[in-house]
């Protein structure tokens, strides 16, 4: 077994504690050392099934994000009933692991039950959503300290001069259901950090990324500028193996520009689909490090860059295999410890990002 502070405070003898040699590989420590968080997401049943990954992820994060838990197909199973006991279980973990949790997410076009759909279209859309925020919020209060509150909200090819998508909360409320849920969720728990999320934030050599860092800009400026609670940017940091690790002045630029509103930036799904990438496993592992380095480096070198959640710890776990899996049939690799749990280049990749903050 691994051998950690958790495992000192848990009674072990400080002589097997603390190994002599090379300091074990540690992304919470490394990332607070830095002045930031580091964290995973996580689905209640992997730490509950499998002591070793809940292990690894009692040794490695200090924040916890469920994976799906907090969605609203997860706790709404029809109008009347919220059903938390998923959401529960990867609380009762976090607070093992004396983590709190970034929540995802208050509002998404995507994992809504059908009766809430038709709901949105024929009744109250607005109590609908105020409803689900303030209660849901409310009872995380203290264990939840941030929010997804929106999640991607902007979809340039839905073709609308603001760059909104029209998902079924638009269609329902119009663009102020933004500002209705943020304002719902501030309420409902003022402490809060209040975050818009969504992805393709990230590539300086992309054009639509970098077209969607001028829209998102747009919108968080617009927010801001009416006075609406919002605290943070969140970058999901979807990151992409076949395609060169272009986070340069752009990014960088653009990090500044949200910073200059006073938000915090987060990264709350980082991973590297590794889907099309050639090579050995050890080629593309150390080509995923790589990118995990470039971006990892690029954000942290930002002050206001607070945390950093991986999309997963292991890849033993990870919905990529689902959503995106190898044409040849060969497990994706796209976290920073292997499916045997063992770290991967990635890991210490991370671990050194983390550190250049501290001398940039
Ligand atoms: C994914 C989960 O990882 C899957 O388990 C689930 O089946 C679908 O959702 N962007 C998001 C996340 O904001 O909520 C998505 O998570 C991945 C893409």
């Amino acid at each position: 077994m691994k051998l950690t502070r958790r495992a000192v405070a848990a009674g072990l003898p400080l002589a097997i504690a603390q190994p002599a040699l090379a300091a074990p590989l540690r992304l919470g420590e490394a990332a607070a050392r830095a002045g930031l968080r580091y964290g995973t997401a996580i689905e209640p049943q992997t730490v509950e099934n499998d002591p070793a990954f809940a292990a690894l992820v009692l040794d490695q994060c200090d924040l916890i994000t469920p994976e799906n838990a907090l969605k609203w197909n997860a706790l709404r199973p029809d109008r009347n009933h919220f059903d938390f006991a998923a959401a529960d279980r990867v609380a009762a973990f976090a607070r093992r692991a004396r983590a709190p949790m970034h929540g995802h997410t208050l509002v998404w076009h995507e994992a809504i039950p059908d009766w809430a759909i038709h709901e949105l279209k024929t009744g109250d859309p607005r109590a609908l959503l105020v409803d689900h925020i303030t209660t849901v919020v409310r009872r995380y209060a203290g264990r939840v300290v941030s929010w997804d509150v929106i999640n991607e909200p902007v979809e340039r090819n839905d073709r609308r001069p603001d760059g909104l998508r029209k998902s079924p909360w638009f269609e329902a409320l119009g663009p102020d259901y933004l500002e209705i849920a943020l304002r719902a969720a501030h309420a409902a728990d003022p402490k809060a950090r209040l975050a818009i999320a969504d992805y393709g934030l990230e590539y300086d050599d992309i054009g639509w990324m970098v077209e969607k860092r001028g829209t998102m800009l747009d919108l968080l400026r617009g927010l801001k500028s009416r006075g609406v609670p919002l605290h943070a940017l969140a970058l999901q940091g979807h990151l992409l193996g076949d395609h060169p690790p272009a986070f340069g002045a752009g990014l960088s630029q653009f990090l500044r520009q949200v910073a200059a509103l006073g938000l915090a930036i987060y990264v709350t799904e980082l991973d590297v689909n590794d889907q099309h990438m050639a090579g050995d496993i050890a080629q593309r592992d150390r080509s995923v490090a790589e990118i995990y380095a470039a971006f990892v480096r690029a954000v942290a070198t930002e002050p206001a860059t607070q945390i950093v959640v991986t999309w997963g710890l292991a890849d033993r776990y990870t919905s990529k295999v689902d959503f995106f899996p190898r044409p040849d049939g060969k497990p994706v690799r796209p976290l920073p410890f292997d499916a045997d749990l063992r770290p991967k280049p990635a890991a210490q990749a991370l671990a050194d990002a983390f550190a250049s903050r501290r001398r940039s």
